[in-house]
């Protein structure tokens, strides 16, 4: 396999608004993140990923866009960009931004022209339809909550289509302008030096504009059964890729909501040359039912393993990359949803740090995570929420389609967004040290305990467990280029496998249940059992007949 540095890199994913306040209004910021731009080094991370950070009215924090070469007043200015990319470089880290090709913010300049009239210059940045002869929409596609995609223009009398929020119209690329438009914006940032981009929800640029009905028992929330993968999208992020890959050396990772194993390799196999990774949500969904990702799906070991399987062997066998995460500013704290926040939180975090770092494919941190930050207690009203995919999913069940608020509430308890973008926690000082003032979303009232600082000063604190595998994956190319099997296939507790590289192997055995776990040793390593040695574990390390404890995480290697 192709070495490449950002196959063996670790990103960490900073969410701005909730990393670090500089200026005392309760909104992270680019001057909170030069404050404590020591600790990226300190973590070992070599890549940051900041989500949007240009002008928008925040309708969607940021996925929004008003200017896509500005940055949003309230996180700082141009030249404090400039200098976090320099102080950045000059540690060594590289810095990825998020651009969004799929929609922009309806005040952008480009939409507010597109809906005065049908001849208006920017009107066909935009995809827009006339309504059916009863005055419906053209097509019974929804948006990912279950809305219709299409919202009227009265202006000129027609319906424009957007897959998320009707905030957030989409992008007509099957004009060549639009096309150009965002080339000419990826230059700007390249122009900069940026080393990369993720590209959001990349896969449903390209739609078939015939808008095929939606089969009734596909309807779903998701809807995107219907846009995803669309006829032109290999040959636009082809023409991407040569419009500025000849100029600018970037890598690129596509966020590919519901693709699977033989679009990833489409997708990321280098000879097609369009994204360097892909960046699925499979694994971190088990929890989510399908139709409506805010009912909450009980998932076991043996679901874990088949979506890992699929990955790991089908994608990685076949030559396609892929980033891994179980956490991101759109999921819940993944210490709270796969494993335990309470009793076995600090050994359940590890035991997921584990996974990510000992898996094919790059990690992605989500800032917190390598606290083993959990979710936020406080969101038991629809007020206590300020993200407004939540508030727009509460609308439509409680004041659209009668469900109980008691009943809606319970699941966005469990699942809203902000779960992952209360404040970053750094010491156990007022707000948690994120701000001097009143932070824009309340700190989890378990900060004294979970911080930085106290997993600074604790040898054991899954802080230094993270700093631990990062180094090690540093250290062991057997973690990014190995081998992938699964071993002990079967097991209702633990999932296992091996990386193998030259005469190297490794065994990573994850008991992923509260309860004692025995195992019989894995008949593929039978013969140098003896001769193992364990790398790295959750547990201090005692070695109990074939057993792993709760949560217990442990990494074996042996030289044949
Ligand atoms: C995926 C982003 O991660 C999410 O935060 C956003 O709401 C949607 N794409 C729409 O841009």
């Amino acid at each position: 396999m192709e070495r490449k540095y950002w196959k063996e890199s670790v990103i960490y994913e900073l969410y701005t608004r909730s990393f670090k306040d500089s200026d005392g209004d309760g909104i992270g910021d680019l001057g909170g993140i030069l404050e404590k731009i020591d600790y990226l080094e300190y973590l070992g991370v070599d890549t940051v990923w900041l989500p949007p950070i240009y002008v928008s009215p925040n309708v969607d924090h940021g996925y929004d866009v008003k200017e896509f070469r500005a940055i949003q007043p309230e996180y700082g200015t141009m030249e404090q960009f400039d200098t976090l990319l320099a102080e950045l470089h000059r540690r060594g880290i590289k810095l990825v931004l998020d651009i969004v090709p799929n929609h922009t913010s309806i005040e952008h300049e480009w939409f507010q022209q597109a809906k005065r009239s049908k001849d208006n210059p920017y009107h066909d940045y935009f995809i827009w339809e006339p309504a059916n002869d009863d005055g419906s929409p053209p097509s019974d596609w929804r948006t990912h909550l279950g809305r219709s995609a299409w919202t009227w223009n009265e202006q000129t009398e027609e319906y424009y289509l957007h897959l998320y929020s009707e905030k957030q119209p989409d992008l007509n690329w099957d004009n060549p302008k639009v096309r150009q438009e965002i080339y000419d914006i990826m230059r700007f940032w390249l122009e900069k030096g940026i080393d990369g981009f993720r590209i959001d929800a990349v896969n449903v640029i390209s739609k078939d504009r015939s808008y095929p009905d939606a089969d009734e028992d596909k309807l779903q929330a998701k809807g995107d059964e219907y846009f995803k993968n669309g006829p032109h999208i290999h040959d636009y992020l082809q023409e991407m890729n040569k419009e500025l890959k000849k100029d600018f050396e970037f890598f690129t990772a596509g966020e590919t909501s519901a693709v699977h194993d033989h679009d990833v390799l489409k997708y990321t196999k280098p000879e097609w040359e369009e994204l360097d990774m892909v960046l699925s949500a499979e694994a971190t969904e088990l929890a989510d039912q399908d139709e409506d990702k805010y009912k909450s799906k009980e998932w076991t070991v043996h679901d874990f393993r088949e979506v890992l399987r699929k990955w790991q062997k089908d994608v990685g066998d076949g030559g396609g990359w892929f980033g891994l995460y179980l956490s991101h500013h759109d999921a819940p704290r993944m210490v709270s949803t796969f494993a335990d926040d309470g009793k076995y939180r600090i050994e359940s975090a590890k035991l997921l740090a584990t996974l990510l770092h000992t898996l094919r494919g790059t990690p992605f941190i989500f800032q917190g995570e390598e606290l083993g930050m959990t979710n936020y207690p406080g969101f038991d009203s629809i007020e206590t929420i300020k993200e407004q995919e939540a508030h727009s999913y509460y609308d439509l069940k409680v004041n659209e389609q009668g469900a109980s608020d008691a009943a809606i509430m319970e699941r966005l308890q469990k699942k809203t967004r902000d779960h992952s973008r209360t404040p970053m926690q750094w010491d156990a000082s007022a707000q948690a040290g994120f701000t001097t003032g009143t932070p824009w979303l309340p700190v989890n009232p378990n900060y004294k305990e979970i911080n930085v600082q106290a997993g600074m000063d604790n040898p054991d604190s899954v802080l230094q467990f993270y700093r631990k595998l990062i180094r090690l994956r540093k250290e062991n190319a057997i973690m990014v280029y190995g081998g992938f099997e699964i071993i002990l296939d079967d097991h209702d507790q633990i999932f296992g496998y091996l990386r193998r590289m030259d005469n190297e192997e490794w065994v990573i055995l994850l008991n992923m249940t509260d309860k004692d776990a025995s195992y019989d040793i894995p008949s593929e390593c039978v013969d140098d059992w003896d001769k193992k040695h364990c790398v790295i574990s959750n547990y201090p390390h005692v070695d109990k007949e074939n057993t792993l404890r709760p949560f217990e995480a442990v990494v074996y290697k042996y030289v044949k």
